[in-house]
């Protein structure tokens, strides 16, 4: 059951096994990168926020009378942060066949053109929030369309839940249909209209959001580094380096680049703000460029599979002479699941192609903790710390057949993790609380 517009910002216990992650379990000790309470409680505050977290024998007495929602054994997780989803395309997953260039003319460039209705992007706003809802998604960076309608549609539509959301106009002038593309001027000023409408407003960010090299001149990309410069609070979403036919296109283009990231490197888009989309293909030359602006890349495994894109390689990410900061996301409608958890799963086989055996802590750190840092908001989200907001998953480890058959053996809590995220996906979300609020709640769990 999905609770579309329910505020219940009461007080309340969770009980199941919390789970908290402190850092990266990939470079920190396991024991200090993660706490896992079993029999473990956490308290929501009135006002949305993570008032206690502990063992359930160490509740404080003044919480004796406090309403509980006991969840077993499942397990009490940060809410997963997809920082890379596409809102207007959540009707196109699983479109037959094309690889990118040809899959945006066909399928997502005449979907997208529906968005010039208001109407419908009122409309389809809380339908997309209720699929990351069901999913267990509770922030996201989501690209809008190139219209002003989507963008209001989709802030409006999170600010009613306070949920930390990012989104941006998409800018296009050039090689898109005319019902999507937007001289560079007029984009760059309504743009700016946007920023001063939305900007850090409640839990929301804008987000500068040049949809790739393709599809914008080299005036609107100017036009997008000034946008970022005079609204330095901003982020920056953009796609990069997916497909080698688009690397090609980009190549002619932009013929004074030394490679496809030099062109937003040359109009100051890389940086700490900025989220580049897959970088699947990128040189030395460019690794080390992202690397030391601070940029991060957005890993979309079952997108890059789909699309037949390339594999990503977290090996050159983590290589320590030159550190890149990455997370997981779904790129919906190019992805095949709105799952996190099917999105960790994508990781794991595509890290195996390349020599990568990613851990379950590795994963999820990848899809919480390590996403809210990319998106500036890990001091208010992307961990179960005190203070932060409650935006809590809960999953059912044992949710289905298929996981309770597995789960008989698992050795371990990594073990048991492990065979979630490999088997899971929106049967093991119990419930979803964006800011203390209930969002979702499977049927089960509302019976
Ligand atoms: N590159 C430019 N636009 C898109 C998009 O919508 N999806 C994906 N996967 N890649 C893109
Ligand atoms: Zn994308």
């Amino acid at each position: 059951m999905v609770n579309s517009n329910h505020i219940d910002t009461s007080e309340r216990v969770l009980k199941g096994t919390v789970v908290i992650y402190h850092g990266d379990p990939g470079t920190t000790p396991i024991e200090k990168a993660v706490s896992v309470l079993d029999n473990g409680a956490l308290v929501i505050s009135a006002e949305g926020k993570i008032a206690w977290t502990g063992q359930q024998t160490d509740l404080p007495a003044i919480y004796k009378n406090t309403p509980v929602n006991d969840y077993g054994n499942s397990l009490i997780m940060a809410g997963f942060i997809d920082i890379h989803v596409h809102f207007p395309q959540y009707r196109i997953l699983a479109a037959h066949g094309k690889s990118l260039l040809e899959w945006l003319e066909k399928y997502t460039f005449p979907e997208e053109a529906q968005y010039a209705s208001k109407a419908h992007a009122d409309a389809a706003a809380p339908i997309f929030l209720r699929q990351l809802f069901r999913h267990g998604t509770t922030g996201a960076l989501a690209f809008s369309t190139v219209h002003e309608e989507s963008v209001n549609a989709l802030f409006a539509a999170a600010s009613r839940h306070n949920m930390a959301l990012a989104t941006g106009k998409t800018m296009m002038n050039r090689n898109a249909p005319d019902a999507l593309t937007h001289s560079a001027d007029k984009c760059a000023v309504a743009c700016q209209t946007l920023i001063n409408k939305w900007h850090d407003k409640k839990r929301l960010k804008y987000a500068v959001t040049p949809r790739f090299a393709i599809t914008s001149t080299s005036d609107q990309l100017q036009h997008a580094g000034d946008l970022l410069r005079n609204n330095p609070t901003c982020l920056m979403q953009t796609h990069l380096s997916e497909n080698t036919g688009e690397i090609a296109a980009v190549e002619g283009l932009y013929q004074n680049a030394r490679d496809y990231t030099d062109v937003y490197q040359q109009y100051n888009l890389l940086g700490p703000q900025s989220i580049f989309a897959h970088g699947i293909h990128l040189s030395e030359r460019e690794y080390a460029a992202l690397s030391e602006s601070k940029s991060a890349l957005a890993h979309c495994p079952t997108s890059n599979n789909f699309l037949g894109s390339g594999l990503f390689d977290i090996n050159h990410s983590l290589d320590q002479k030159r550190p890149i900061r990455f997370g997981l996301a779904t790129d919906i409608g190019a992805g095949t699941s709105y799952s996190m958890l099917a999105t960790m799963a994508e990781a794991y086989k595509v890290g195996m192609l390349n020599n990568y055996s990613l851990s379950a802590h590795q994963a999820f750190y990848r899809s919480t903790l390590a996403n809210a840092e990319i998106m500036q908001i890990s001091d208010t989200t992307g961990s179960l710390k005190v203070g932060k907001w409650a935006d809590i998953t809960v999953l059912d480890p044992y949710a289905t057949e298929t996981l309770r058959i597995r789960q008989e053996v698992s050795k371990d809590f990594n073990d048991l993790l492990f065979a979630l995220m490999m088997l899971g996906d929106d049967r093991a979300v119990e419930a979803t609380y964006v800011a203390g609020n209930c969002v979702y709640e499977s049927e089960q769990t509302a019976a």
